[in-house]
């Protein structure tokens, strides 16, 4: 085992999201809201780069910082690499980065119930430890899923790094455990997200390949993230929140029905129409800056803006890639948009390369 495992290195990626249909229930008593969200992943991917390496001598002192344990004391080594193709977003992601503690990441936390059950399972090779390397290309505390993207990349690259030969109904349980988007990562295209977002229902699959990258979208990246639990604790107390509009939440009930799950796979013209998020008022009643960058990403020809996820990311949907290209040279100088990022969907599922 030795031989074999003390050079091998797997790469997994996992594609960031943005929400095209956010609906938000009433939350139940664990706090967590019932959703209806038909999410569309897009090219921006974290990456998580798994080796398994054998123990340095003098041992792991050295990188202590980057080390956390799993409960059974596996060590799990986590570095960060900030690669969002603009130098001021890099700062403010690597700034946001050293605030992590390797235990609270949610790679490491993929990475420890893969361990665990590796461990159990007696294919865990003593005398080595797991070393991650985690490439960040989707904003922190964005609204995009970027930590959700990163359990998924590591789910993937561990899953194979180990043998554990998980298949992707079981990554999904897993995912599941560690946030509620991490499934949509899992997932990849266009998804329909019940439950709490969390049980998904890919619907592109039967035509993935033509959809793949169709869509051209401008990723307003704000300065400062927000939290998302602020925002769902405020949208609970605002109008849409105290609403008793009943949520669907049997896949079988609204499939064949709804328009939306139709449209959503359809042209940017067509998407233009559905797009829309219950948070989004809460958001900018939090941040008034969001407020102001949306009614000027608003005035551009656009074909429609919304905000992404639980913000502060703002979406805005281009016709083709020079448009979009255009509509990034409009917003970049605006004092509230610290990058534009351009991106297409829907993106791949997570997978190894
Ligand atoms: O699942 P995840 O850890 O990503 O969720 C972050 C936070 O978002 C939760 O702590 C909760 O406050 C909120 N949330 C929610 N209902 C959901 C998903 C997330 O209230 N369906």
């Amino acid at each position: 085992m030795e031989e074999q495992t003390s050079t091998r290195t797997v790469i997994g990626s996992a594609p960031g999201k943005l929400n095209l249909v956010l609906r938000v229930g009433k939350p139940d008593n664990k706090g967590y809201h019932p959703l209806y969200s038909i999410f569309e992943t897009v090219s921006l991917r974290e990456t998580c780069v798994a080796v398994l390496r054998a123990f340095p001598e003098g041992g792991l002192d050295n990188f202590s910082a980057e080390i956390a344990f799993t409960p059974s004391g596996y060590p799990v080594r986590v570095r960060n690499k900030a690669d969002l193709g603009e130098a001021e977003a890099n700062r403010i992601a690597e700034a946001a980065l050293a605030d992590v503690e390797v235990a609270t990441h949610l790679a490491f936390k993929a990475a420890s119930l893969l361990v665990e059950l590796a461990g159990e399972r007696g294919c865990l090779p003593n005398g080595y430890y797991l070393d991650l390397t985690v490439i960040k290309r989707i904003p922190i505390a964005g609204g995009m899923a970027g930590g959700s993207a990163d359990a998924a990349a590591t789910l993937v690259a561990v899953n194979e790094l180990l043998g554990l030969d998980l298949d992707s109904s079981a990554l999904e349980v897993l995912g599941r455990r560690l946030g509620a988007d991490v499934p949509a990562c899992l997932t990849g295209g266009v998804s329909l997200g019940l439950g709490y977002g969390d049980h998904m229902t890919r619907l592109d699959k039967d035509i993935s390949n033509e959809l793949a990258g169709t869509r051209h979208w401008v990723m307003l990246m704000s300065a400062t993230g927000l939290s998302t639990p602020a925002v769902f604790t405020a949208f609970d107390t605002s109008d849409r929140g105290r609403s008793e509009i009943p949520l669907p939440t049997q896949t079988h009930d609204i499939l064949e029905a709804d328009e939306n799950l139709k449209t959503a796979l359809g042209t940017a013209a067509e998407i233009a129409e559905i797009l829309e998020n219950d948070l989004q008022a809460t958001a900018f009643t939090l941040r008034l800056d969001l407020a102001e960058t949306y009614r000027a990403a608003k005035e551009t020809d656009a074909l429609n803006v919304v905000l992404s996820g639980s913000g502060p990311t703002i979406a805005m949907l281009a016709q083709t890639q020079a448009h979009a290209t255009a509509l990034a040279k409009k917003m970049q100088n605006h004092p509230n948009v610290v990058a534009t990022l351009i991106t297409s969907g829907p993106g791949l599922p997570a997978g190894v390369e």
